[in-house]
């Protein structure tokens, strides 16, 4: 599925709808240039899913946990690691989901990804295309 991103408004639509896919034991993969809109994506459908406070980027942190009503959203970022934390390597837990910025970095986690997303951006024009691919 492919969504043609002009403003702030159209990604949270994309999200709204999408946010119905996010379930315990998934694992997806945010695909995109630094900037394309993977953490804006990511918090907009923390907002969908009914959590209430701002979200921050997990570049430093690494992964950052959202307890939501009935199960745990974790948000990596795995653009500053050398390696694949072990734990990417199995599927999540049956009360979290899993949420991975720079999943193609490492060519290991590919097989562990239930959805991909990727995200383009022509920073010229700010118009952004976004695909999403269920494995
Ligand atoms: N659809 C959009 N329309 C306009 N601005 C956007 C859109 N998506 C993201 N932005 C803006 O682009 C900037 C970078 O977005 P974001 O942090 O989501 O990128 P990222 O892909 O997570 O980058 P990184 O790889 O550095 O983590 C933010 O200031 C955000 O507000
Ligand atoms: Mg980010």
């Amino acid at each position: 599925m492919k969504f043609n991103i002009t403003d702030l408004k159209s990604i949270e639509t994309v999200a709204i709808n999408f946010s119905k896919e996010i379930k315990p034991e998934i694992q997806i993969g945010l695909i995109g240039e630094l900037g394309a809109g993977k953490t804006t994506f990511t918090s907009y459908l923390l907002k969908a899913l009914g959590y209430e406070e701002n979200i921050s980027s997990p570049s430093y942190a690494l992964c950052n946990e959202y307890q939501l009503s009935n199960f745990i959203i974790e948000h990596w970022d795995l653009y500053r690691l050398g390696g694949v934390p072990e734990e990417l390597l199995e599927p999540p837990n049956s009360k979290t989901c899993r949420i991975i910025e720079w999943a193609d970095k490492f060519e290991e986690i590919q097989n562990f990804l239930d959805l991909t997303i990727s995200f383009t951006c022509n920073y010229d024009t700010n118009d952004r295309d976004l695909f999403i691919n269920k494995k």
